[in-house]
């Protein structure tokens, strides 16, 4: 049952976070709570933060403790509960132009991502269903983090077409607007790299990585990496091949690092929330008018546009991938293959073995689903 704290005046932005009720999901919000309140104020926009989880008590926890921060963002939650309305993800989803998706199983130590596949596709399949019949799909941006992202994407692009398919909505127009969050290998592959540079707190490292979200797809550029706008190529080669490959492997498998220390109790949910905050705050403002284009690397279906022989040479006709994107509000604009002209040697392996593996394990999944 929603329970807003404001009832009046329209919302400039919804956002629907489905899954709220979880670890991700809980973080997330409360980020997006307190770090959308400047936005809000700069855009003069009330921003509603609409919480979905099948976990009654959890959402309306989280959501009620949430209200009570004096921020500008409000938030109403939404579970299915004896007496509640008919369909409270409607509620949820009715008028929202971001839909975010932290809802799933996560991992215990010895699984990998995709033993999750099954389960998770399938709680994807439902809430894309929910977003097909209540959100206009060609205004809406949806980002999924449920894992296993490589294959889940495709389960909800494909499902957002077919379940959408009374809007009259080209493939195309669902796909320009759907991405998978592959942002925490970059905070990841930022955070060890400040680390193992031994650089000053004031010194914001960024790291692009590309290629998917799980083990070898996951393919950081430590040679590309820059302080502002100073290169440390030269600084990142000191460090020698050994520790650049132990470097790389950490942020392949950081997800283990974690899973591991939690001992059972699930997988990385505050780092990743961090992570999709930075990802859903450029969206926000995007759609908020705050700015005019976004930057960000995605996962995203480069397989469903004409980007040129650069990009189908790049992904070997890849369907699915995590690329350096320009977006706008009308969604992806173009992908950028800058960074492939620039690879060291060593990254153009990690690329080839990226490449490979994205081509084998996305289609058995497919194959799995039908
Ligand atoms: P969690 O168990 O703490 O939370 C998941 C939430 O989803 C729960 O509250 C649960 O009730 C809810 N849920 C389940 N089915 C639902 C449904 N049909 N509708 C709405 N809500 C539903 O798990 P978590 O730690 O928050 O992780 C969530 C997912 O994110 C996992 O699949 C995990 O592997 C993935 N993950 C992805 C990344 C990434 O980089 N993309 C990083 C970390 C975790
Ligand atoms: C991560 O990278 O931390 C997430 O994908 C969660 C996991 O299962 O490792």
């Amino acid at each position: 049952m929603p329970h807003p704290t404001y009832t009046n005046s329209r919302d400039a932005l919804k956002i629907a976070v489905l899954g709220a009720g979880g670890g991700i999901g809980q973080s997330l919000s409360l980020l997006l709570k307190t770090e959308l309140h400047t936005t809000c104020v700069a855009a003069d926009a009330r921003v509603h933060i609409a919480m979905y989880d099948v976990n009654r008590d959890a959402v309306a926890g989280a959501a009620t403790d949430l209200s009570h921060i004096n921020t500008a963002v409000y938030v109403t939650w939404h579970a299915p509960e004896a007496g509640s309305g008919p369909d409270p993800l409607a509620a949820c989803l009715r008028g929202a132009q971001l839909v975010v998706i932290p809802a799933g199983v996560p991992r215990k130590p010895g699984m990998t991502r995709d033993d999750l596949f099954a389960i998770n596709a399938s709680i994807v399949k439902t809430l894309s269903q929910g977003i097909a019949a209540h959100c206009d799909l060609s205004r809406t941006f949806v980002l999924l983090i449920s894992n296993p992202v490589n294959s889940l994407v495709p389960v909800l692009v494909e499902t957002l077409v077919v379940a959408g398919g009374h809007q009259r909505v080209t493939p195309q127009t669902v796909a320009r607007r759907v991405f998978g969050l592959t942002q925490l290998d970059a905070v990841r592959a930022s955070a060890f790299l400040h680390e193992a540079l031994g650089l000053l707190p004031g010194q914001s490292v960024r790291v692009p990585v590309v290629g998917g979200h799980s083990g070898h797809t996951i393919v950081p550029l430590f040679s590309q990496a820059v302080v502002g706008t100073d290169k440390l190529q030269e600084r990142v080669r000191s460090l020698g091949p050994d520790v650049l490959s132990q470097l790389v492997n950490r942020v392949q498998f950081g997800g283990d690092e974690v899973v591991k220390a939690k001992n059972g109790a699930g997988s990385a949910t505050l780092s990743m929330a961090y992570a999709a905050a930075q990802v859903t705050r450029g969206f926000a403002e995007l759609l908020l008018g705050v700015r005019e284009e976004l930057q960000d690397t995605l996962y995203v279906n480069v397989g469903a546009f004409a980007f040129g022989e650069q990009v189908t040479q790049l992904t070997q006709g890849l369907p699915y991938v995590s690329l350096p994107l320009a977006i706008s509000r009308d969604g992806l604009q173009a992908v950028d293959t800058q960074w492939a002209q620039k690879l060291a040697p060593e990254e153009r392996k990690l690329w080839a073995v990226c490449i490979q593996e994205l081509q084998t394990a996305v289609p058995q999944h497919q194959e799995q689903q039908s």
